[in-house]
């Protein structure tokens, strides 16, 4: 890897961040050091990973909503629900701003991702969320068979009892076709901290889609990590901050 070339130094405080921010998360740890780290927590792929796919308003928020969780290896943002073939940010159609997370189910249940999606964004609101108006911001579970399919709706229904007096507008459909967004919208929590991004070495955006430091991150910048995991990767960063910056600039 790249980053390898920026010494060992700068590979033990990366990976002193690294599993400050999988413990904080809880996370299972890596059993090796160094470079390791960010591969070691990715090994689920392939494996037992769940995917799971909401749509809750801006996708830049949504993203964020589900990276710090435990359990989550990797998030990204897309476009669904519509009908409308390669949808494009500026040309969705009737599609949905999404986010699509990567779970590993040992770690986190379906039923605790539906819990945080409704606890993440108002689905009583019509045609939007707050500021961001329209059809692209509507409320969805995707679902992936009948057993999901039935999680959803029951917990809709329960929703729904908290308050007679409005409506939740959430859909719930089969998942089909999930559209990559472009990278600029990925990880964009984290993109507009350009400090937070150079601490994991810039990666290049095929990474920072992969990566589930990436994905935690991104909620740290959005500050949606719960307030425990926030303070400790904020006083992580802080340190590493005092002793300068792990960051190579020049060779
Ligand atoms: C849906 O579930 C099946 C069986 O659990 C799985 O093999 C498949 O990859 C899932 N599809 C998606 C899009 O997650």
């Amino acid at each position: 890897m790249a980053r390898a070339s920026a010494g060992a130094g700068v590979e033990r405080t990366l990976f002193s961040l690294i599993l400050l921010v999988a413990a904080a998360s809880g996370a299972r740890l890596p059993a090796r050091g160094g470079g390791a780290g960010i591969r070691a927590q990715q090994q689920t792929r392939g494996g037992a990973s769940g995917t799971a796919v909401f749509a809750l308003g801006s996708f830049w928020r949504s993203e964020a909503s589900f990276g710090c969780l435990p359990g989550v290896i990797r998030t990204s943002v897309g476009y669904a629900g519509g009908s409308k073939a390669f949808p494009q940010y500026r040309n969705l159609a009737d599609h949905a701003e999404c986010v699509k997370v990567e779970y590993d189910p040992r770690l986190i249940q379906y039923q605790q991702l539906l819990d945080v999606f409704w606890a993440s964004h108002d689905p009583r609101e019509v045609f939007g969320q707050g500021p961001d108006v329209g059809n692209q911001y509507r409320s969805i579970i995707f679902t992936n068979g009948t057993m999901e399919a039935r999680l959803a709706a029951v917990s809709k229904e329960k929703e729904q009892a908290k308050d007679r007096h409005s409506v939740i507008t959430t859909q719930i459909q089969p998942m089909g076709t999930f559209y990559p967004a472009e990278p600029e919208h990925q990880k964009f929590e984290l993109k507009r901290k350009p400090q937070l991004l150079q601490l994991i070495g810039s990666l290049p955006e095929e990474e920072l889609l992969s990566s589930t430091l990436a994905a935690r991150l991104n909620a740290y910048a959005a500050e949606l990590c719960t307030t425990k995991t926030q303070k400790m990767i904020g006083s992580k960063i802080d340190d590493i901050a005092k002793k300068g910056w792990p960051i190579l600039r020049d060779i």
